[in-house]
């Protein structure tokens, strides 16, 4: 891969939050995702991390109304059915590290690995920090003395996500379109250096 390769995966690795249902992802698929996260840097190498990977359709039932989606879409309550994530990949940390911040780290550096690899499929995915604790327990992550740190919910992409400059009247704000695009203001280079 070039560096130009590169830039484009990581342009194309957007948020997606609307997906292809009728096309479901398999476990396989999304361990696929998790093997490239095993490369992934952590802190002391202590590869403190696990995943939990939901599929099964009745898990995905309760594990759905659990997550929050799009906070900035306030009359927009999450993906209807038909347009639902057909996995998800529940990124969880040793209850013993509650406490250290390293786990936080390397929870945001094994999501976007994940995410880069789903990119890299063609498949949309969608981090998620947001929803209710009880997530655990349905997950059955909390008997194993895990805690999801970040929920990647995952499937075929189902929407169009554009990038553009900040410079609008929308400033940082994600927004979507009368045709349904969702478009995702992102800041200049000159704007991040200091
Ligand atoms: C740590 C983190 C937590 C996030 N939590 C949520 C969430 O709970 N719900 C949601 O819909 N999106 C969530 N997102 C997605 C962000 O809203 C999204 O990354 C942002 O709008 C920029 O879009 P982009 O990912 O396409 O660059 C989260 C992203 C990150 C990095």
């Amino acid at each position: 891969m070039n560096s130009k390769n590169f830039q484009d995966l990581v342009k194309s690795s957007r948020t997606y939050r609307r997906f292809a249902e009728e096309e479901p992802l398999c476990y396989g698929d999304l361990a696929a995702l998790v093997n490239a996260a095993r490369f992934a840097p952590s802190a002391n190498n202590m590869q403190a991390l696990r995943f939990h990977i939901v599929v099964d359709p009745a898990e995905r039932s309760v594990v759905f109304p659990r997550l929050r989606w799009a906070a900035l879409y306030r009359d927009w309550d999450g993906p209807e059915v038909g347009e639902r994530p057909t996995g998800y990949i529940a990124v969880c940390a040793p209850k013993a590290l509650a406490t250290n911040a390293m786990r936080l780290i390397d929870t945001g550096i094994a999501a976007q690995t994940i995410a880069l690899a789903a990119a890299s499929r063609g498949l949309g995915c969608c981090m998620m920090r947001s929803f209710d604790p009880d997530v655990n327990d349905v997950m059955g992550v909390s008997a194993e003395d895990y805690t999801a740190e970040l929920i990647l919910a995952v499937g075929v992409r189902g929407e169009r996500v554009v990038l553009e400059a900040s410079e609008t009247e929308h400033g940082l704000a994600y927004w979507r379109d009368a045709e349904g695009t969702h478009h995702v203001p992102k800041l200049a280079l000159e704007d991040l250096l200091i």
